[in-house]
């Protein structure tokens, strides 16, 4: 069994070939940071045309990676949403000509339920239940995931994703684009305890808000004469403000665990790959016996072989979408 999978949902075109078990057989990622860059952010004009671009490029890349042809492919699973519409109309469109013209079956995967899937690339595969934590540029909810295509939503942000949050307060520190990594490599520098910024922990709920953090970041930005010259400022604006996202995400998954009685934590998205998410995390899960289940952080960002997971999990199924597939800019998991 192979699946082929596809994901343009954002700025990313990924190709990937996943077989039996959940083995990641090629895994292609196109990045396209250096286009949006310089704008602060991802222009969606700008992502499907060079999605149109790469796309028979990637996806040629992973089938050759994979030593394999199109025709030896069992089924071609492509995210069909969340995401920028026109983004996700290249690969949604793709993938349906490529399945018609060899008589292959497509299987429309959700992203958020790809992000989940990530954890299933790795060695140690999770069991369910599970509680899931999603952080991305575009999402930050938490899942308790009882089965296969059983998730049920517990909170959600209201407002920014943590991943925007982190990309808003890199252009105000005029860090660049994607805003994460840079932003994780100062904060291991800078000292978290330099600014005492606001932790929204909202009691009693399992939602999440950055938008009062982002605020008071931009308060003290905005005190300092511009551009902030001093380095040893950026790096502990930097710190304090990955320890106030970091707590409110630990904080919650950990209530979570409490409420619920859950003792499996699987965690996704591009934030995940954050390494003060990830120690804070693994220290709390040690400390409360749970078994912590993180992708590595190049399956935690964007990537096809996720999509290819769930996708293989849905066409075994019988889970088949019609040539008819149309992506949602707007899909609830
Ligand atoms: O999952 P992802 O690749 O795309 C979406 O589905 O949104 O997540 C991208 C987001 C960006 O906002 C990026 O700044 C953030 O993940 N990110 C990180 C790190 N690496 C990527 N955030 C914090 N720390 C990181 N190391
Ligand atoms: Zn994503």
């Amino acid at each position: 069994m192979r699946i082929l999978g596809i994901d343009t949902s954002c700025d990313d075109t990924s190709a990937s070939v996943v077989g039996e078990g959940y083995e990641i057989i090629s895994n292609v990622v196109s990045s396209q940071t250096e286009i949006h860059k310089k704008y602060g952010g991802i222009v969606p004009e700008l992502a499907s045309r060079k999605h149109i671009e790469m796309i028979w490029p990637v996806v040629d890349e992973a089938l050759n990676k994979a030593e394999c042809v199109l025709a030896e492919v069992d089924a071609v699973a492509v995210c069909c949403g969340p995401g920028l519409i026109g983004s996700l109309l290249v690969g949604c469109g793709f993938a349906k000509a490529i399945a018609y013209a060899k008589g292959l079956s497509v299987v429309a995967v959700n992203h958020l339920e790809g992000h989940i899937f990530s954890a299933f690339l790795e060695a140690h595969k999770p069991e369910f239940p599970f509680l899931a934590l999603i952080a991305s540029g575009g999402h930050t909810s938490l899942y308790l995931a009882e089965g296969f295509g059983q998730y049920s939503e517990l909170g959600r942000t209201r407002d920014d994703a943590a991943g925007e949050a982190y990309d808003k307060i890199a252009k105000l520190l005029g860090l660049g684009y994607p805003g994460g990594p840079v932003i994780d490599k100062l904060a291991r520098e800078g000292n978290p305890r330099a600014f005492d910024f606001p932790r929204a922990y909202l009691p009693e709920s399992f939602d999440f808000s950055f938008s009062g953090l982002k605020n008071a970041v931009r308060l003290v930005v905005t005190e300092q004469p511009a551009p902030i010259a001093d380095q040893t400022l950026i790096s502990d604006i930097a710190a304090s403000f990955q320890s106030a996202v970091v707590d409110v995400l630990v904080r919650k998954v950990e209530w979570a665990i409490v409420k619920k009685g859950i003792k499996r934590v699987v965690l996704s998205g591009g934030v995940s790959a954050n390494s003060g998410l990830r120690k804070k995390i693994s220290g709390m899960a040690d400390e409360r016996g749970i078994e912590l289940f993180m992708p590595s952080p190049a399956l935690c960002t964007d990537n096809a072989a996720m999509i290819a997971a769930a996708g293989l999990h849905r066409f075994k199924s019988g889970n088949i979408a019609g040539l008819d597939l149309n992506p949602k800019a707007y899909l609830p998991l």
